[in-house]
């Protein structure tokens, strides 16, 4: 079993690509598949890895996107389930167990819910199946900083609490949000060197993919700057042009 991490790394260098593909697609739900089908194809070359929210989950279902999450795993794109887990461990075991039978590389959970009876054991029952479990750090919305930088007892913000959390856990990587080089730069220094950094919030959000891969991010989660392009493979290029250093 390769662990996540090797894997997406794989995916990455493979395509020389550090560039998350969120497949958002929106508007009509009877579609929402094939356009979604369809833009994977034009992408599939370009991107290291693929996230799936609920703009496809919910109309869909894990059985609606099997044959999507096959065709990624066909072409060794590691797949990412952008649920943002939040539960009791029942409810997260139950989830994960879902999210395995599927075929899911990764998964994004939410600190916050702790480890006993929260997230411990969907660490350890993950990481035995070589799934990866990204924690939120400091999410990419303006309204961030009304919960991620508020202060615990000890003075220290939330989201460096859960970055020690995301080192102490084990967790495989952080979403942190590309709009603050320093604050990647800052988690880094609490992670190490071993937890990767996603960074989402480019384009439409305000932030930069070269100020958050130059500040430390391992990867950009992009949606709507590609998903909505009329030509999905073009947005990326012209992306990936914007960025120099590719790492
Ligand atoms: P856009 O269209 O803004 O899409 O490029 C970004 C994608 O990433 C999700 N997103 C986040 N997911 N933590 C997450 O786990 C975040 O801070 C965050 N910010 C954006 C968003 O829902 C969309 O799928």
């Amino acid at each position: 079993m390769i662990p996540f991490n090797e894997r997406v790394l794989r995916s990455a260098g493979e395509r020389r690509s550090r560039l998350v593909l969120a497949l958002d697609i929106t508007g009509p739900m009877d579609d929402r598949l094939s356009r979604a089908q369809a833009v994977l194809e034009r992408a599939m070359n370009d991107v290291a890895a693929v996230k799936l929210n609920n703009h496809l989950l919910l109309p869909y279902g894990l059985r609606g996107v099997k044959n999507l999450v096959d065709e990624c795993k066909r072409e060794g794109l590691p797949v990412i389930a952008d649920l943002k887990l939040n539960d009791i461990e029942s409810t997260n075991l139950d989830v994960l167990d879902s999210l395995i039978s599927f075929g899911f590389d990764g998964l994004i959970a939410n600190p916050f819910v702790g480890y006993e009876e929260g997230l411990g054991r969907v660490m350890t029952r993950a990481h035995r199946v070589g799934l990866g479990v990204l924690l939120l750090t400091y999410m990419s919305h303006e309204g961030a900083k009304d919960g991620y930088a508020l202060r615990a007892e000890d003075g220290s913000p939330l989201y460096r609490l859960f970055a020690s959390r995301a080192r102490k856990w084990k967790a495989d990587g952080v979403i942190v949000s590309a709009k603050s080089g320093p604050r990647i730069r800052e988690i880094r220094r609490v992670i190490g060197k071993r937890c990767l950094i996603f960074s989402p919030g480019v384009g439409p959000q305000g932030g930069s993919a070269s100020t958050a891969l130059a500040s430390g991010a391992d990867f950009v989660i992009i949606g709507r700057s590609v998903t909505n392009a009329p030509r999905p493979e073009a947005a990326i290029a012209t992306l990936r042009r914007q960025w120099s250093t590719q790492k």
